[in-house]
């Protein structure tokens, strides 16, 4: 099985370190491989993609990334910067699903903003689209109008076929779980999402036990907070999912938490953290490496089918957390603060 481990930005090689550690001690038989990408893909190739790195990505069987990202190229052009790689890894390897599991370990009930009661047994699944929408529709840019001030353009759009594949992935996962989908718009204002809500209407003919509801955005940003447990599935545009996945991550006690998966048709897959790059706090082996150890046990599970192993991780990580250890962001009084590597030597042991 092979794994091109991507680490990026800021805190991404640390926390990759401590993934890479955990899968190593599952003692399984995968060849890992490193490549830049992001502002490191900048610094050795002058492209936040290089060519190796993608090529790396497109032989490999899964992608484990870190996250990338930093202050220092924001003066960059546009196609340089760091982000700009990891759009198009997700465009050129056709990465449509993105999963985004919100969870609550019980251990953490505490640790959210929220109170306890309001998350205690949360469980939510996103399934972001993660192709198409605002973040790729042309026309795009800034320009400059005839009476001399500038404009920016960018386009939300949705074709039928986008729209029904994401919502079989969400109906599928569904089939799985509590057989609940809210699928998430703003239909009663953009035309591309009133073609959304079409389509998951007509798509939910074919799973007569599913059922389907939908929630305007700014409603579901609301009822996240008000009432997060009514959510099984949650399935939205590739906006609206990055929003509301930010959103959902505080949850469950830290965005260092969630963990993400971005799947193409043949659940070929990369591995994430949903968090960022986090520059204000690289190299001081304080992040929650976390996040990335639970996107390496979704590697195992959607991509290598082997669901042992995978919640042998969850279930080290949970042994983790039940022994005390937390990271800065999930510290809570009573329980002992560690640093990223130690925390990923206690999923190690736990294992
Ligand atoms: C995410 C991130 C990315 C996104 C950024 C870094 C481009 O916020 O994965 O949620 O917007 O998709
Ligand atoms: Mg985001």
């Amino acid at each position: 099985m092979k794994i091109a481990v991507l680490p990026g930005d800021g805190i991404g090689p640390e926390i990759v370190t401590q993934a890479v550690k955990v899968l190593k001690a599952l003692n399984l038989n995968l060849e890992m491989t490193e490549a830049p990408i992001g502002g490191a893909g900048y610094e050795a190739a002058g492209d936040p993609l290089p060519d190796a790195t993608l090529k790396l990505a497109q032989e490999a069987d899964a992608v484990l990334l870190g996250a990338v990202g930093d202050w220092k190229y924001d003066k960059l052009e546009r196609h340089l910067r760091p982000e700009r790689g990891l759009l198009r890894i997700r465009k050129e390897l056709n990465l449509f699903a993105n999963l985004r599991p919100a969870l609550l370990y019980p251990e953490l009930a505490s640790a959210s903003t929220l109170k306890p009661e309001v998350v205690s047994g949360l469980d939510i699944m996103i399934v972001r689209e993660l192709t198409g929408d605002i973040y790729f529709g042309q026309p795009r840019g800034i320009s400059m109008l005839e009476n001399g001030e500038r404009e920016g353009v960018n386009t939300m759009r949705y074709n039928e076929s986008e729209i029904k594949r994401i919502g079989r992935v969400a109906f599928e996962i569904a089939m799985k779980r509590n057989k609940k989908v809210c699928s998430v718009d703003k239909a009663n204002v953009l035309e591309t999402t009133e073609l959304w809500r079409q389509v998951m209407i007509e798509l939910s003919t074919d799973y007569p036990e599913v059922e389907l509801s939908h929630m305007y955005v700014d409603n579901a940003a609301m009822q996240l907070i008000r009432a997060p447990k009514q959510f099984d599935v949650m399935v939205t545009g590739n906006i609206f999912g990055d929003i509301l996945s930010d959103e959902a991550s505080m949850l469950t006690g830290s965005i260092g938490m969630l963990p993400s998966a971005s799947l193409d048709a043949n659940n070929k897959g990369m591995y994430e953290p949903s968090h960022g790059s986090a520059p204000d706090i690289a190299g001081k082996d304080v992040a929650n490496p976390l996040a990335t150890i639970l996107s390496a046990a979704m590697m195992l599970r959607y991509t290598f089918n082997d669901e042992v192993n995978a919640g042998r991780i969850e279930n080290a990580v949970k042994k983790a957390l039940a022994q005390g250890f937390r990271t800065a962001d999930i510290w809570t009084e009573g329980t002992s603060k560690v640093g990223c590597s130690a925390m990923g030597d206690a999923v190690v042991a736990a294992l």
